[in-house]
């Protein structure tokens, strides 16, 4: 039986090799919201990894987008410039298509980088103050943020628009909507971080007009035959926050607009959150949703073994199979879920005398008495 997670797929008209996909990873490596060395080699070593797609960091469409100061960008000319270095070697070198993850922190922004503790950078050292769909603190400790009025969304749906045409003069292959974990998008989603009173505010319809009107632009800013699609928290985790009912409902309205997949994540909009985490922890949000839409799905969150991988896909709750940690853990999990599963991701011929190291003649792993090829 051939495996379904190295099965090639059509994700929105782009052709994906595999359905292994590497989740969107912060790494509090840019300045003034420049991609940096860093960053050549963190996506560099994924591009050449094999996987179907790689998903960019959330890179911000304003520079007080970014959730830290850290944290990359693509708002001017000199942003696109070190992306371009970034995405040039990663179509040079690379087998892989290459997704950027657009985002705003909203009042999540302006955060230390987690190896510098947590909590807030203050204003004056390198912080800034954060927008919101209302004025309520992240948590105490943290400044409120200033409430998003008519002008400022103006400028933010024009933010959003200006980033995803730089993404179109890049030859990005697809762009992310990121709507999950507590950021901007998710601000408005939430009942628990959205209180306003006007038509941004309320009803669940009302809740959702900021981010469809945010995926609308960017969806017209960036060229029809390559996917934009989005990642949604399914739930905040807490009483009387969003859930995965509103999550199909704002999916069915992403659906009528084009959205090519769903990315399902869960958590991040407030503190009081009681995340239940463990192997596949997110894996039946994925099934409900992908239940509830025809758009493709990928499921994330402590998937790390292949036969996992291929039993979610087989099950049926996913079309895709994301991995953050465990691709940082091994960066060739891909050659070796291909191995463990009787199958083969694309190697760059630089690295083709690994193939052997690992994988047996007939494809399947290397039995360990059984010599790696060793020739020239
Ligand atoms: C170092 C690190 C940085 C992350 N940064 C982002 C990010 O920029 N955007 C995002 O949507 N999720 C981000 N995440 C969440 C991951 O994409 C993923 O959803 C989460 O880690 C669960 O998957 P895992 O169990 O395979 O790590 C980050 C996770 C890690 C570990």
């Amino acid at each position: 039986m051939t495996s379904l997670l190295f099965t090639p797929m059509d994700l929105g008209g782009l052709t994906l090799a595999n359905r292994v996909v590497v989740a969107p990873m912060c790494q509090y490596s840019a300045r003034d919201g420049n991609f940096s060395d860093w960053h050549l080699m963190h996506l560099g070593q994924f591009a050449v990894s094999g996987v179907g797609l790689v998903i960019t960091e959330a890179t911000a469409v304003l520079p007080e987008g970014r959730i830290s100061p850290y944290c990359p960008g693509l708002w001017c000319d000199e942003n696109e410039a070190a992306l371009a270095r970034v995405v040039n070697f990663c179509s040079a070198y690379g087998n892989v298509k290459l997704g950027l993850q657009l985002a705003h922190a909203g009042r999540k922004g302006s955060s230390r980088a987690p190896w510098t503790g947590p909590g807030p950078v203050p204003e004056g050292e390198g912080g800034w103050r954060t927008v919101a769909p209302s004025p309520l603190a992240f948590d105490d400790g943290w400044p409120a943020p200033a409430e998003l009025d008519a002008g400022g969304m103006d400028r933010l749906l024009d933010g959003w628009a200006g980033a995803a045409k730089r993404a179109a003069r890049l030859d990005v292959d697809s762009v992310e909507v990121h709507s999950a974990h507590g950021y901007l998008l998710h601000q408005f989603l939430s009942p628990l971080t959205n209180r306003r009173g006007d038509e941004y505010g309320g009803a669940l319809e009302n809740r959702m007009r900021f981010p469809l009107a945010v995926f609308d632009a960017v969806r017209q800013a960036f060229p029809k035959a390559r996917p934009v699609g989005i990642r949604v928290s399914a739930s905040d985790w807490i009483d009387g926050g969003w859930d995965v009912e509103q999550t199909a409902a704002f999916a069915a309205e992403l659906e009528k607009r084009g959205c090519a997949y769903l990315h399902v994540s869960s958590g991040g909009a407030a503190p009081q959150q009681k995340v239940i985490t463990g192997p596949g922890y997110q894996v039946d949000f994925a099934r409900r949703l992908k239940a509830r839409t025809a758009m493709p799905v990928i499921a994330v969150g402590e998937i790390t073994e292949p036969a996992q991988a291929e039993t979610i896909l087989r099950g049926g709750a996913a079309d895709l199979i994301a991995l953050a940690r465990g691709m940082l853990f091994d960066p060739h999990w891909t050659w070796r879920a291909a191995a463990a599963l009787g199958c083969q991701a694309p190697y760059p011929p630089q690295y083709e005398r690994a193939l052997g190291a690992i994988q047996g003649p007939d494809g399947g792993m290397r039995t360990p008495d059984e010599p790696p090829t060793m020739k020239g």
